[in-house]
């Protein structure tokens, strides 16, 4: 079966970090289309808010609510016990969730928290919802990455950016780990008739950078005339994520809703092994094998 011969209403998505921006957009998008979105936010009184604004704005009630702090990999593994014991399917997971960090900071888990949330949570969080996703005819991996990627600082001697930190590059660091995440997820589903592809939504003025004190506040605002609506930042992941003329395509860049080159240390492989095999022993399923 292909994505165009399954309606939207018979999707099951997952939509991470669905509380705020694009993913609150992405979420919205996949509810007025009539499929079952299952929104996955950190905060109870947000996500129910914005749960309550999807469902009577579309009038879609097929709209769930997780909870999950990505800063911490057994939360990450309460959340697919979660929806695995609710879902038997999932045809489309959005890994949208991220966060930026001035100052260096570390997750529950001792991990830099940008490689932990950005990259850790998703890659840990994809592993545990495979069976599922495969078992979902046609089923798609969407992964928001960002152009920062093209000037990220990501050496396999410091995924932590223990050496050296800086919020924008180490930002992008993470962002260039969900690129060779998504291409090295590709090649290995090959066969299965899951694609993974990644994109960069544009500059879009959301909630991303604010919890930063009054410098990130002020860094938000200055960008803010100049970016996106969440709404049109959301049209690239709902295009990769719903679009027919994309069944089977699988292991590329997105930006504005168009195949873009993504940068050329994106397409290293050993980089990408390392990433993969490194990731496994981070979030602790290397041992599971
Ligand atoms: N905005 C841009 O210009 C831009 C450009 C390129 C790429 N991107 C990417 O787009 C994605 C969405 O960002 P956005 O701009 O929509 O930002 P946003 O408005 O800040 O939304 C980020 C979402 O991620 C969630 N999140 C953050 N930390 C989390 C954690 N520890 N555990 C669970 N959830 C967490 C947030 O939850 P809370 O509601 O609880 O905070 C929120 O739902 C990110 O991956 C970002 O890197 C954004």
């Amino acid at each position: 079966m292909t994505a165009t011969d399954m309606d939207s209403k018979h999707l099951t998505c997952l939509v991470t970090g669905a509380t705020s921006g694009i993913g609150e957009a992405t979420a919205m998008g996949l509810a007025r289309r009539g499929a079952t979105v299952v929104m996955v936010g950190r905060n109870a009184e947000r996500g129910q808010r914005v749960r309550d604004h999807i469902i009577s704005s579309t009038g879609n009630s097929s709209v769930e609510l997780m909870l999950v702090d990505f800063a911490s990999l057994a939360q990450v593994r309460d959340l697919a016990a979660e929806f695995t014991a609710r879902h038997t399917h999932l045809h489309r997971l959005v890994n949208n969730a991220g966060v930026v960090k001035l100052r260096r900071e570390t997750s529950i888990d001792g991990y830099e928290t940008m490689f932990a949330v950005n990259h850790l949570a998703h890659f840990l969080l994809t592993h545990l919802l495979l069976d599922t996703i495969v078992a979902s005819p046609a089923a798609r991996i969407v992964n928001v990455s960002s152009h920062a990627h093209h000037f990220g600082w990501l050496e396999s001697d410091d995924w932590q950016s223990e050496k050296r930190y800086s919020a924008m590059r180490s930002y992008g660091g993470s962002k260039l780990a969900n690129v060779l995440f998504t291409y090295e997820l590709a090649r290995r589903l090959e066969g299965t008739g899951v694609t993974a592809n990644c994109l960069h939504p544009g500059g879009v003025a959301s909630r991303l950078g604010q919890d930063n004190g009054w410098v990130g506040k002020i860094a938000t605002s200055a960008f803010r005339p100049f970016a996106l609506s969440p709404e049109k930042g959301a049209r690239t992941s709902l295009h990769v994520t719903l679009s027919p003329e994309l069944d089977g395509v699988t292991g590329h860049y997105f930006a504005g809703s168009r195949e873009r080159n993504s940068s050329k240390r994106s397409h290293d492989r050993d980089l990408a092994s390392a990433l993969w095999r490194d990731s496994e022993r981070m979030v602790g399923i290397s041992q599971e094998a």
